[in-house]
C-alpha cells in the first residue's frame, strides 16, 4: 500500500514539475524586453505567408535560430535567437525542424533585394549552378518580349532563358518575396 501510495505521488510530482517547468515558469519570460513583431501586417505579407506555408518551403527552411553556444546558428550570421513573441500572430507558427536549406527567421536583413528573391524563387540554379532548391516557376508569368512595354523581365543566365519571351513575377511570387523581405528580426529592446 505505501508503495502504491509513492507511486502515485511520483507521477502526479512528475505533472506538476512538468507544469511549472514547461507553461508557468516560461509564461514570466516570455514578454521580457520584445516588441511587437511587424509579422502579418499587411494584406501582401498575409498572402506570401500562405504562398509559404502552401509551397512547403518550411520542409527544407527552419525559421527558429537557437542562442550563442547551441550550435553554429550564432555563426553562421542567422541572427539573434528566436524568442516566443516572434511567433505572435503567426499561424500556423510553423517553426521547421528541418535545414536542407538555410534559417530565414531574418532572411529579409540578409537578402533585402526583391529581385534576387525572384530570380532565386523562378530558378535557384540561376544564381547558384549546384542549387538543390526546387524552381517555383508556377509563380511566374511568361509573356513576349513585346507585351508589357516599360516592365523588364527576370535576368536570366543564357540557359534559363525562353527566346522572344520574358518572365514575369506573377502575385503569388510578389507577395512571397514582400513577406520574405518582412522577416526581420525585431530587437529585443536590450542590445
Ligand atoms: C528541397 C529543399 C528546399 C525547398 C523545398 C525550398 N528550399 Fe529554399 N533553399 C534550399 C537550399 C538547399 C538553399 C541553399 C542555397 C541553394 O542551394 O540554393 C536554399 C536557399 C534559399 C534562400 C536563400 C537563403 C540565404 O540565406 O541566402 C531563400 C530565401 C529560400 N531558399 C527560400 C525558399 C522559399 C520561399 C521556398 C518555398 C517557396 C523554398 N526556399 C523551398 C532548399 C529548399
Amino acid at each position: 500500500m505505501i508503495r502504491l501510495s509513492i507511486l502515485l505521488f511520483g507521477i502526479i510530482a512528475t505533472f506538476v514539475i512538468a507544469m511549472f517547468g514547461l507553461t508557468i515558469v516560461p509564461k514570466f519570460f516570455i514578454d521580457e524586453g520584445v516588441r511587437e513583431p511587424t509579422y502579418l501586417t499587411s494584406f501582401e505579407i498575409t498572402e506570401g505567408h500562405r504562398i509559404f506555408v502552401r509551397e512547403g518551403c518550411i520542409y527544407c527552411h527552419s525559421k527558429q535560430v537557437r542562442p550563442e553556444g547551441f550550435g553554429a546558428d550564432f555563426e553562421r550570421g542567422w541572427g539573434r535567437a528566436s524568442l516566443p513573441t516572434d511567433y505572435r500572430n503567426l499561424l500556423p507558427h510553423n517553426l521547421g525542424t528541418m535545414r536542407t536549406g538555410p534559417d530565414l527567421a531574418n532572411i529579409g536583413a540578409r537578402q533585402p533585394s526583391r529581385d534576387w528573391h525572384y530570380l532565386n524563387l523562378y530558378q535557384p540554379r540561376a544564381i547558384n549552378e549546384k542549387s538543390i532548391m526546387p524552381p517555383f516557376p508556377w509563380l511566374f508569368e511568361v509573356y513576349s518580349e513585346r507585351a508589357r512595354p516599360g516592365r523588364d523581365g527576370l535576368s536570366l543566365p543564357e540557359q534559363y532563358r525562353i527566346p522572344g519571351m520574358k518572365v514575369l513575377p506573377a502575385d503569388e511570387a510578389r507577395y512571397l518575396a514582400t513577406y520574405l523581405i518582412s522577416l526581420v528580426q525585431e530587437s529585443t529592446g536590450t542590445e
